[in-house]
């Protein structure tokens, strides 16, 4: 079988024929497939060489691209056969998109370049099969913080592309944190001219003594995000945008004190956050505040057009609203336990102006504690337990457990990588990765959507590192989210391993820097004080 990453639900064949793919091949599309005809046109079609001419429906030995109302969403048929051609039929317009990326796997390493190399592969051939293929999740996802390390919107292009090679169809962008905020919001413009920069980085873990003094930053204008956003909708990904409240808040606070606790703390004072860890430093509960982050989120949703929006949630301290007399008013006013609650009215507020322009609350799970929202989805990241809880409340759950799929984290219990941080996740623990926990019964089962891998970026510090600690476990991740995989004791990593060898011939082919399978290079090795495990 074709060694194809993310493995097909089934192959009939390959049997011996085959179809030539060449200069005269014309690819004929249904209308409602556009997506996948620009993409094999632009992007295939560059790497080999081959311009893909619109044709005829019966034109001999064309690409044709067709929906198929019979298959599923997401699914779809590819079928290879001597003397007809190329089809691929789509339940919807995705599946098509699905089937052209296998497509690409089917035809060498090579169709994963911008430009032909020359010679070698041509002229191509197809070798008569049928891939018959659906997804498991409907969520399958990967976050990107763009908050701690800037990533410049060609690298976000990029890693889209990246992930539509691996059939990953959500990229949840963690756009603003306490060391940096990376969207531009037209009415609150401090959020870029000043929270956007913070004037030194610590480099490694923070318990590290480095320090890169130079200025670090960057943000997204609209316009850029709005080219991120139709470049994936372009692969079928959406983008989830996230703006996480009330904690990790340190960078807007920076630019305007006066979301800050001012009571407690001389918030004046605070720069944009240098350093890593949970940051004190929260947003007040005021009515000013709400509406300040009301005007965040229109523009939001005016540039992002997915139901889900995340609006973080994850550790807050509440030591400044515990001693802060406007948060205790707060509490008392609105008859409120303690300061869980006062997090959880927070949250609700936003779930319910959310709802009221349909959209969907997503958060990370402690907004479970003082009590879930109404409309909320829960991205389940210290353990399996949020995303149970979640589940059994009747909430949709995205199980992204830290201690299984934050790509961040160290992949080789040895000494020997750049900057090993977390718990170890080697690609075979990322393989046999379940996103459904046993405990959960079927109808509380169906509240997992999906699952989603966490790149947290403080010690990823530029492109290469990312690739390295994305790859090759995002590969793995990306069979687990979309294959039809059995229970984790029986999967098959030697045959994963050995599909992986032709893969990493395409990873090359894409410019990707990832860890070799035989672990890092002499000069990837920057051990020591950089970083260190949990
Ligand atoms: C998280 O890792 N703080 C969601």
């Amino acid at each position: 079988m074709t060694d194809l990453i993310p493995a097909p639900r089934g192959v009939q064949g390959p049997w011996r024929r085959a179809v030539p793919l060449t200069e005269a091949t014309a690819l004929w599309a249904e209308p409602g497939t556009e997506t996948a005809e620009h993409w094999l046109r632009a992007t295939l079609g560059a790497a080999l060489g081959l311009p893909l001419r619109p044709g005829a429906e019966d034109a001999r030995d064309a690409v044709r691209l067709r929906l198929d109302a019979s298959l599923g969403p997401e699914a779809y048929r590819l079928t290879v056969s001597h003397g007809s051609g190329v089809e691929i039929a789509g339940g919807d317009a995705a599946g098509v998109f699905w089937g052209a990326q296998t497509l690409r796997q089917l035809l060498g390493p090579e169709a994963f370049r911008r430009a032909p190399v020359g010679g070698r592969g041509a002229p191509y051939v197809l070798t008569d099969q049928v891939i018959e293929d659906a997804p498991r999740f409907r969520w399958r996802g990967v976050l990107l913080d763009v908050a701690r390390h800037f990533m410049p919107k060609d690298g976000v292009l990029r890693h889209l592309d990246l992930m539509a090679a691996h059939k990953l169809n959500v990229l949840h962008l963690h756009l603003t944190d306490d060391q940096g905020w990376r969207i531009e919001i037209l009415r609150h413009p401090k959020l870029t001219e000043t929270a956007s920069w913070r004037s030194r980085t610590k480099y490694g873990h923070r318990d590290s003594p480095l320090w890169e003094d130079k200025p670090h930053g960057g943000f997204y204008t609209q316009d850029d995000i709005r080219e991120i956003v139709a470049y994936a909708a372009a692969r079928h990904i959406t983008v989830v945008p996230e703006i996480d409240v009330p904690g990790h808040s340190q960078a807007a606070i920076a630019a305007y004190p006066e979301l800050g606790n001012a009571d407690v703390v001389d918030t004046a004072a605070l720069p944009v956050w240098d350093t890593w860890g949970i940051n004190p430093n929260i947003l007040a509960p005021t009515e000013a505040v709400l509406h300040f982050y009301e005007g965040v989120f229109e523009e939001v949703l005016d540039l992002f057009p997915s139901e889900y929006v995340h609006v973080g949630g994850d550790e807050c301290p509440k030591d400044q609203w515990r001693a802060s007399p406007t948060a205790q008013a707060r509490i008392a006013e609105l008859g409120l336990a303690d300061e869980d609650q006062l997090q959880s009215w927070f949250i609700g507020h936003f779930d319910a102006w959310l709802s009221a322009r349909g959209r969907r609350l997503v958060g990370w799970d402690e907004i479970l504690e003082g009590g879930l929202a109404k409309g909320a989805t829960v991205s389940s990241w210290r353990g399996y337990e949020g995303g149970i809880a979640a589940a059994r409340a009747g909430h949709d759950v995205v199980m992204c457990p830290e201690q299984e799929v934050y790509l961040d984290h160290r992949q080789d219990p040895g000494p020997d990588e750049p900057i090993p941080i977390g718990f170890v996740h080697t690609l075979e623990d990322v393989y046999r990765f379940e996103p459904v926990p046993p405990e959960l019964t079927p109808e509380e089962s169906a509240h997992v959507i999906g699952t989603q891998a966490n790149l947290w970026t403080e010690v990823l510090e530029n492109q290469s590192r990312v690739d390295y600690q994305l790859f090759p476990r995002l590969s793995a991740f990306a069979e687990v989210a979309w294959s039809d995989l059995p229970d984790p004791s029986e999967r098959d990593f030697s045959d994963f391993t050995r599909r992986m060898t032709t893969h990493y011939a395409r990873l090359d082919a894409l410019g990707v820097a990832y860890r070799p399978p035989t672990g890092p290079l002499p000069w990837q090795r920057r051990p020591g004080v950089l970083g260190r495990p949990r």
